[in-house]
């Protein structure tokens, strides 16, 4: 298994990989998988804004195994150095380590892209994406109660955040000391 930037000809593995979290989970509050022209469109925005968006590959068939991408936080331009992470591993290859290895591998990306904050936004409060962030040093900042309605329920989001480099301990690089 390799972790490499996705490739435009991955779409339509990442498109079923989503399709299925969509259709099964609560991670995501989209009710409709995307077509594989949305999510050509998605990986463009986000490979022009400069932001990573990484798939899992096995190296011997080049399959995609899972994927994982950050965008900024929100729009506003003092968010400019928060960024919210996004993963999705392939239902064959849940509860393996693939996650920890994609995230990792995310994280290092997001801090040399140069944001200082990463959020994870936790639809359903799913309690495997609470452990994967868990894991990886990300700590609780807060919960939404009630605010998804799927699959005939209501569902909470947590929040969850994790420093990049120093932070907010420092000014970014744009700003003189
Ligand atoms: C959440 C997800 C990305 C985790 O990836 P993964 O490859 O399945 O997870 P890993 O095998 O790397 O395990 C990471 C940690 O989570 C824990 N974990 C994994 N599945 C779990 C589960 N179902 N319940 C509780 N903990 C779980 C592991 O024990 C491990 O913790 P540890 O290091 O303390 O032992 C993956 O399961 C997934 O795609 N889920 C559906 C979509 C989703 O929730 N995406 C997150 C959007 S914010």
């Amino acid at each position: 298994m390799k972790i490499e930037p996705a490739l435009p000809a991955d779409v339509a593995e990442i498109a079923a990989i989503y399709g299925h979290h969509v259709i099964h989970g609560t991670a995501t509050y989209e009710l409709d998988p995307p077509d594989e022209a949305d999510m050509a469109a998605r990986l463009a925005k986000v490979s022009a804004a400069g932001w990573p968006w990484l798939v899992a590959r096995d190296e011997a068939s080049g399959a995609v195994m899972g994927y994982a991408y950050a965008t900024q936080f929100r729009d506003r331009a003092a968010y400019r150095f928060a960024c919210e992470d996004s993963i999705y591993i392939h239902p064959d290859w849940q509860g393996r380590g693939l996650g920890k290895i994609l995230l990792t591998a995310l994280l290092d990306a997001c801090e040399a892209a140069g944001f200082r904050q990463i959020y994870a936004v936790i639809g359903g409060a799913e309690p495997a994406s609470i452990a994967l962030h868990a894991a990886l040093g990300f700590e609780h900042c807060g919960a939404l109660r009630g605010s998804g309605r799927k699959h005939g329920r209501w569902l909470d989001t947590a929040f969850m955040q994790r420093a990049l480099g120093p932070g907010d301990t420092t000014p970014p690089p744009e700003e003189p000391h």
